[in-house]
Protein backbone atom coordinates (compact mmCIF):
# COMPACT_ATOMS: atom_id res chain seq x y z
CA UNK A 1 0.00 0.00 0.00
CA UNK A 2 1.76 3.23 -0.86
CA UNK A 3 1.48 6.16 1.75
CA UNK A 4 1.22 9.53 1.12
CA UNK A 5 3.83 11.78 0.79
CA UNK A 6 3.90 15.51 1.07
CA UNK A 7 7.43 17.03 0.82
CA UNK A 8 5.26 21.02 0.02
CA UNK A 9 5.69 22.89 3.73
CA UNK A 10 2.56 25.81 3.05
CA UNK A 11 -1.03 24.78 3.18
CA UNK A 12 -1.58 25.20 -0.42
CA UNK A 13 1.71 23.49 -1.62
CA UNK A 14 0.38 20.50 0.81
CA UNK A 15 -2.95 20.41 -0.76
CA UNK A 16 -1.84 20.72 -4.53
CA UNK A 17 0.41 17.90 -3.69
CA UNK A 18 -2.53 15.77 -1.39
CA UNK A 19 -4.97 16.56 -3.92
CA UNK A 20 -3.71 13.99 -6.75
CA UNK A 21 -2.75 11.37 -4.07
CA UNK A 22 -6.30 11.15 -2.36
CA UNK A 23 -7.92 11.03 -6.46
CA UNK A 24 -5.47 7.93 -7.12
CA UNK A 25 -6.03 6.08 -3.68
CA UNK A 26 -9.76 6.47 -4.38
CA UNK A 27 -9.70 5.84 -7.81
CA UNK A 28 -10.27 1.91 -8.28
CA UNK A 29 -12.08 1.40 -5.35
CA UNK A 30 -15.75 1.76 -5.35
CA UNK A 31 -16.79 1.05 -1.75
CA UNK A 32 -17.75 3.82 0.03
CA UNK A 33 -16.69 3.60 3.50
CA UNK A 34 -13.01 2.48 2.70
CA UNK A 35 -12.93 5.66 0.50
CA UNK A 36 -14.05 7.52 3.13
CA UNK A 37 -11.65 5.70 5.70
CA UNK A 38 -8.45 6.54 3.64
CA UNK A 39 -9.33 10.02 3.24
CA UNK A 40 -9.50 11.16 7.20
CA UNK A 41 -6.27 9.19 7.29
CA UNK A 42 -4.79 11.25 4.30
CA UNK A 43 -5.98 14.44 5.64
CA UNK A 44 -5.34 13.86 9.03
CA UNK A 45 -1.28 12.38 8.03
CA UNK A 46 -0.80 15.83 5.55
CA UNK A 47 -1.93 18.00 8.66
CA UNK A 48 -0.38 17.79 12.33
CA UNK A 49 -2.93 21.09 12.69
CA UNK A 50 -5.91 18.89 12.22
CA UNK A 51 -6.85 17.17 15.75
CA UNK A 52 -10.03 15.18 14.20
CA UNK A 53 -10.89 14.23 10.58
CA UNK A 54 -13.70 12.42 10.02
CA UNK A 55 -17.18 12.00 8.37
CA UNK A 56 -21.27 12.32 9.59
CA UNK A 57 -23.06 10.76 7.21
CA UNK A 58 -26.83 11.08 6.94
CA UNK A 59 -28.99 8.09 8.08
CA UNK A 60 -32.83 8.67 8.44
CA UNK A 61 -32.69 12.42 8.55
CA UNK A 62 -29.49 12.99 11.01
CA UNK A 63 -25.66 12.80 11.04
CA UNK A 64 -24.24 9.20 11.95
CA UNK A 65 -20.92 9.12 12.98
CA UNK A 66 -18.74 7.52 9.80
CA UNK A 67 -15.00 6.48 9.32
CA UNK A 68 -12.96 9.20 11.50
CA UNK A 69 -9.39 9.92 12.98
CA UNK A 70 -9.04 11.62 16.14
CA UNK A 71 -10.54 11.21 19.70
CA UNK A 72 -14.25 9.37 20.29
CA UNK A 73 -16.81 11.60 18.99
CA UNK A 74 -20.82 12.24 19.31
CA UNK A 75 -22.63 9.61 17.26
CA UNK A 76 -25.63 11.50 15.93
CA UNK A 77 -26.12 15.10 15.29
CA UNK A 78 -29.35 16.43 14.38
CA UNK A 79 -30.01 18.72 11.44
CA UNK A 80 -29.03 22.18 12.42
CA UNK A 81 -27.84 21.49 15.33
CA UNK A 82 -24.20 22.34 16.03
CA UNK A 83 -21.69 23.56 13.09
CA UNK A 84 -22.15 20.11 10.95
CA UNK A 85 -26.09 20.15 11.76
CA UNK A 86 -25.85 23.74 10.64
CA UNK A 87 -23.78 23.07 7.48
CA UNK A 88 -26.14 20.26 6.67
CA UNK A 89 -29.26 22.19 6.95
CA UNK A 90 -27.58 25.57 5.22
CA UNK A 91 -25.97 23.60 2.66
CA UNK A 92 -22.86 25.55 3.04
CA UNK A 93 -19.34 25.13 4.09
CA UNK A 94 -19.10 26.79 7.44
CA UNK A 95 -15.62 28.06 8.87
CA UNK A 96 -15.66 28.77 13.01
CA UNK A 97 -13.14 30.25 13.38
CA UNK A 98 -12.97 30.56 17.06
CA UNK A 99 -15.74 27.55 18.74
CA UNK A 100 -16.52 29.28 21.43
CA UNK A 101 -17.99 31.73 19.88
CA UNK A 102 -20.62 29.32 17.97
CA UNK A 103 -23.45 29.32 19.40
CA UNK A 104 -24.68 25.73 19.60
CA UNK A 105 -20.97 24.34 19.21
CA UNK A 106 -21.05 20.66 20.17
CA UNK A 107 -18.18 19.87 21.84
CA UNK A 108 -16.91 16.45 21.15
CA UNK A 109 -13.26 17.18 22.52
CA UNK A 110 -12.94 20.21 24.47
CA UNK A 111 -9.48 21.36 23.50
CA UNK A 112 -10.83 21.87 19.91
CA UNK A 113 -10.46 25.05 19.13
CA UNK A 114 -11.50 25.87 15.58
CA UNK A 115 -13.59 23.83 12.68
CA UNK A 116 -14.32 23.43 9.26
CA UNK A 117 -17.55 21.60 8.09
CA UNK A 118 -18.07 20.99 4.54
CA UNK A 119 -21.53 19.66 3.46
CA UNK A 120 -21.56 16.67 0.58
CA UNK A 121 -24.27 17.27 -1.53
CA UNK A 122 -25.46 15.12 -4.36
CA UNK A 123 -28.43 16.29 -6.69
CA UNK A 124 -29.55 19.03 -3.95
CA UNK A 125 -29.95 16.13 -1.68
CA UNK A 126 -26.98 16.39 1.63
CA UNK A 127 -26.02 13.20 2.36
CA UNK A 128 -23.53 13.71 4.43
CA UNK A 129 -20.04 15.84 5.96
CA UNK A 130 -16.75 16.30 6.10
CA UNK A 131 -15.50 18.12 9.69
CA UNK A 132 -12.56 19.01 10.87
CA UNK A 133 -11.25 20.05 13.75
CA UNK A 134 -8.31 21.68 15.38
CA UNK A 135 -6.48 22.56 18.49
CA UNK A 136 -5.33 25.48 17.36
CA UNK A 137 -7.45 28.70 17.10
CA UNK A 138 -7.98 29.90 13.25
CA UNK A 139 -6.67 27.07 11.64
CA UNK A 140 -9.04 27.34 8.79
CA UNK A 141 -9.61 29.65 5.49
CA UNK A 142 -10.01 29.57 2.33
CA UNK A 143 -7.60 27.39 1.34
CA UNK A 144 -9.13 25.14 3.24
CA UNK A 145 -12.50 25.53 1.87
CA UNK A 146 -11.28 25.32 -1.65
CA UNK A 147 -9.07 22.17 -1.34
CA UNK A 148 -11.63 20.38 1.23
CA UNK A 149 -14.55 21.15 -1.39
CA UNK A 150 -12.57 19.47 -4.33
CA UNK A 151 -11.77 16.56 -1.80
CA UNK A 152 -15.73 16.07 -1.14
CA UNK A 153 -16.32 16.64 -4.67
CA UNK A 154 -14.00 13.72 -5.86
CA UNK A 155 -15.67 11.63 -3.14
CA UNK A 156 -19.46 12.25 -4.64
CA UNK A 157 -18.84 9.59 -7.14
CA UNK A 158 -18.58 7.02 -4.79
CA UNK A 159 -21.99 7.55 -2.94
N1 LIG B 1 -18.11 20.14 16.80
C1 LIG B 1 -19.06 19.49 15.93
C2 LIG B 1 -19.41 18.12 16.43
C3 LIG B 1 -18.57 17.04 15.85
S1 LIG B 1 -17.07 16.92 16.55
O1 LIG B 1 -16.32 18.16 16.45
C4 LIG B 1 -16.19 15.65 15.99
C5 LIG B 1 -20.31 20.33 15.80
O2 LIG B 1 -20.49 21.33 16.50
O3 LIG B 1 -21.14 19.99 14.95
Amino acid sequence: MEQIIIKGETKEEIYSELLPQIKSLIEDEPDLIANLANVTSALKQAFPSFSWVGFYLMKSGELVLGPFQGKLACTRIKIGSGVCGTSALRKETIIVPDVEKFPGHIYCDPDSKSEIVVPIIKNGEVLGVLDVDSYELNNFDEIDRFYLEKIVELLLEKF
